[in-house]
Formats: C-alpha cells, structure tokens, sequence
C-alpha cells in the first residue's frame, strides 16, 4: 500500500510548553503559578542541557571526569554539566523548598518557606545513560516534583514520600530530537523542541502505551546473574517470539516502550542485589509517566509508586511497560 502523506505542521494549532503550562493553569482557579514557573526553569535547563550534549565532540567535554559521585559511579564531564544547569536554573525559583540529584549526596535546601504557600521539592537524574555520549548515543534528563511537607525534620525526612505522591514527572530524551515527556497526574503529553525557535512544542496529547508488543529491554548479559523467575520469562519469551532492544539508557528505552509498547526491565542481578536503577528519581518518574499512559510498573511483586522510601539514593529493580507485558513477567515472578 503506497504510504500516506505527511500532514504539514498545523500552525493553527501550534502550542508551546509555556502556553500549554499556562493553559492549565487556568483550568485550575487559585493556582499561584509557582508550579508553572518550575516546569518552565526545567524546560529552560534541559534546552541548554541539549545544546551542551549536541555540541560535546567539540567543547571536548566528552568522557570522564575523573570523579566518582556518591553512587561510586563514574562522573562523565557532562553529568557535571546537566547537574550544575538544573541546580542554576532550578535554584533562583521561589516557589521550590529542596532540590536532590543523583549527583549529589545531599538533598539541598533552598529556602526555609515563608509566604504561607506550599513549596515544591524537585528531585533528578541530570544525565541519564550518559556513557552513551562517547558513542553518540541517546541520554536523557528525568525529574519527579513533589511538595514538600514543612513539618518533616530535615530535608532527608521531606523527600522521603512514596511515589503516589509525586505531583509531576517527567523526562526529556535527548536523540535525533530533544523530546519532553510530562505528566502533571492527568495523562500524559508529548513535546518536541523546534530547534530552530527555540521552544518546546506540544505534538501529542494524551500518550497512550500499547496495550501489548512482543519486545522487552533489559541488559541480557546478565541473564545469568538474575533470579530464576527473570530466567525463566526470558525463556519463555524467547519461545514465543520476541524482540530486544536495549540501547543502556533507560529514558531512551522507557520512551521506546511507551511509544511502541514493550517492557522495560531492570531486575536484581548479583553485582546489584536490589537492582541497580534509583527509586527517587529514576524508577518512580518514569513510573508515575508508564501508569499515566495506561501501563504498569512493579519492582518485584510491588507497585513501584507504592515503595515506601528510606533514603533518597536508594535503589530498585523494575519491571515498566505495556500492561499485558508486565502481566507475563509477573506471572513468572508468581510462579
Ligand atoms: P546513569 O547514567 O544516570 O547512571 O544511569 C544509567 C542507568 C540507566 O540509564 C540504564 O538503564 C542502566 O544504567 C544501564 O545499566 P547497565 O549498563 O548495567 O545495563
Ligand atoms: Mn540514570
Ligand atoms: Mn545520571
């Protein structure tokens, strides 16, 4: 069948991120604008975070540091970069209370509040995947905003919430284009970045997963290593016809999934006995954006939103993706 033509962009129709955050704040009477004004110092971090990544091979900012963060990961030169943008751009907002990185040991306080309106805590992984720079691979940035509750102890105590409670999430994939993925707890949209103006566009509305396809991602090296259950559905997936596809970033393979369906997985392995990716702000954004779009997320036999926190680098295995493909890996977890 010939393939039908492209429609042409619907100038009509044509929304930025700005536009679409003040939009909805309409829709929401009372509303201070402080949450907008922190999406927004986001979508400003991550435009010049992939300007950064575009132009590494020739500011000679790729590879590694030298460093080690609090993980006992090797620093790339740009997690560096990614993490002193968001911080600078994140830091002068009034509305937000605490920030916390993976790249950093400690959660920062901001401001002690003070106007009598709820603050905001922001927590993000400034670069993910971002060994993959060396190769020109896809990295990505993922953020969870949660408000803060004035009454806990110590920064630590504030970010210590389940992932229920996370009022926005997100994450922006930096590819052949720079893709912003965002929910604020009603669906899911999609933006691309338009290069050539400077500005995030809105291109989908209401992202939906596929209900099933034959394609999981996850590191199949270490098959070995993983519980039998893991062993077991991969055997068994293998039997029925399946596909892999894992590119070591897990935006870019979370986004891969919710576009075309799929599961993603990280599951215990011995080097990594409780799985190796971060709840905070890794595994609970990305949760929070597979649930919006109709699909499920377990670490183990639990929900992973429902995990309860001790520690704001704690880590997590996963299981994310279209609802029937969860359900097979979960059937052979159940046994
Ligand atoms: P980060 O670069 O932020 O440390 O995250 C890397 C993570 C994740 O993006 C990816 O899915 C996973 O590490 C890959 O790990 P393996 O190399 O063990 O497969
Ligand atoms: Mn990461
Ligand atoms: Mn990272």
């Amino acid at each position: 069948m010939p393939s039908q033509p492209t429609p042409p962009v619907d100038s009509a129709r044509l929304m930025s991120i700005q536009s679409y955050l003040l939009a909805e704040e309409d829709k929401h009477p009372g509303a201070t604008g402080r949450f907008t004004w922190i999406l927004s110092a986001i979508g400003l971090a991550t435009k010049f975070i992939a300007a950064r990544c575009r132009r590494a091979r020739i500011e000679n900012v790729l590879g590694a540091l030298g460093t080690e963060n609090v993980q006992g990961e090797t620093q790339q030169k740009l997690d560096v970069i990614a993490n002193e943008t968001l911080l600078s751009c994140l830091g002068s907002r009034a509305g937000l209370a605490i920030v916390a990185s993976e790249e950093n040991e400690e959660p920062l306080l901001l401001r002690t509040e003070t106007d009598g309106e709820r603050p905001y805590i922001a927590l993000f992984d400034p670069l993910d995947g971002s060994s993959n720079l060396d190769t020109c691979g896809s990295v990505g940035t993922i953020f969870s905003i949660l408000q803060h509750d004035r009454r806990a102890d110590s920064p630590h105590e504030a970010i210590r919430q389940p992932g229920t409670q996370q009022v926005a999430a997100g994450y922006v994939l930096y590819g052949p284009s720079t893709v912003m993925v965002l929910t604020t707890g009603h669906g899911v949209q999609m933006f691309v970045l338009d290069p050539t103006i400077g500005s995030f566009l809105l291109v989908e509305e209401n992202v939906r997963i596929p209900e099933t396809a034959k394609t999981y991602s996850l590191n199949e090296a270490y098959t070995a290593t993983f519980p039998e259950e893991y062993q077991r559905y991969l055997a068994w997936a293998h039997e029925s016809g399946y596909s892999s596809r894992y590119s070591g970033a897990m935006v870019a393979d979370v986004h891969r999934v919710l576009v075309k369906g799929g599961v993603f997985m990280y599951p215990p392995t011995q080097k990594a006995p409780n799985g190796k990716l971060r709840l905070m702000y890794e595994a609970n954004p990305m949760a929070m954006l597979v649930e919006q779009a109709g699909g499920k997320a377990y670490s183990g036999l639990q929900r992973t939103l429902e995990i309860e926190p001790e520690a704001l680098h704690q880590r997590t295995s996963v299981i994310m993706g279209s609802a029937a493909e969860v359900d097979h890996v979960l059937d052979h977890l159940r046994g």
